[in-house]
């Protein structure tokens, strides 16, 4: 279906892994997001991201650190996080880690992990091509334990910046309830 750039956008949701069939991602689907990630504007062309994929077959190891990074820093966390947690590692069919390259370390930070957000919502709309693949940016997980950049075999002058984690659905959701942008809006004047 031919849809316009704003329909895309409005639909645009994040899907989550409850509602994920557990059938893989393929490479194709994978290779799509990735390309159009890196066609994002970035500051004096830097090219500040770096992804790191993991494949179905890997899903369940990067879950099982997740865990022990949840058990390891919330002492009294409930048995239903932890057998969410379980469960989502049969769902998630594929996820693409996204980190940042501190090439010029302190020199553009801000620059350079707005260039990422841009490309990680090129991965989100681009999404919108694959009627039965979704996914979304999740900043737990591990994501800001250095165990799990460990895991990753991050660089000491990476940062993970969360994951992009990627399913198979039935049927896509794209109703969302959004505020009115002009609680967000002033013209500037005199
Ligand atoms: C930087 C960033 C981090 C996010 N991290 C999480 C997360 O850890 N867990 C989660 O459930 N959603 C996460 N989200 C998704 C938001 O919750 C989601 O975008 C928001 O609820 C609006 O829904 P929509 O994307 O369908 O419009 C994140 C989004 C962004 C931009």
């Amino acid at each position: 279906m031919l849809e316009n750039i704003n329909q895309i956008i409005k639909n645009r949701r994040s899907i989550y892994p409850r509602e994920f069939n557990g059938n893989p991602v393929s490479d194709e689907v994978i290779q799509v997001l990735l390309e159009n990630a890196n066609n994002a504007p970035n500051h004096k062309s830097n090219y500040p991201w770096r992804f790191v994929v993991i494949t179905k077959e890997y899903v369940p190891q990067w879950i099982q650190k997740a865990i022990e990074i949840t058990n390891a820093s919330e002492p009294n966390v409930s048995e239903q996080k932890i057998s969410k947690l379980t469960n989502i590692a049969s769902q998630i069919g594929a996820c693409i880690a996204i980190v940042w390259d501190k090439v010029e370390v302190n020199k553009h930070e801000i620059e350079d992990v707005c260039a990422i957000a841009c490309a990680v919502q090129n991965m989100y709309l681009s999404l919108s091509q694959f009627e039965h693949v979704g996914g979304y940016w999740s900043t737990g997980l591990g994501t800001y334990n250095p165990s799990m950049s460990e895991f990753l075999k991050l660089t000491p002058q990476q940062q993970l910046l969360g994951f992009f984690v990627l399913g198979q659905v039935d049927h896509k959701r794209t109703e969302g309830v959004k505020k009115n942008v002009n609680q967000f809006v002033r013209y500037f004047n005199e």
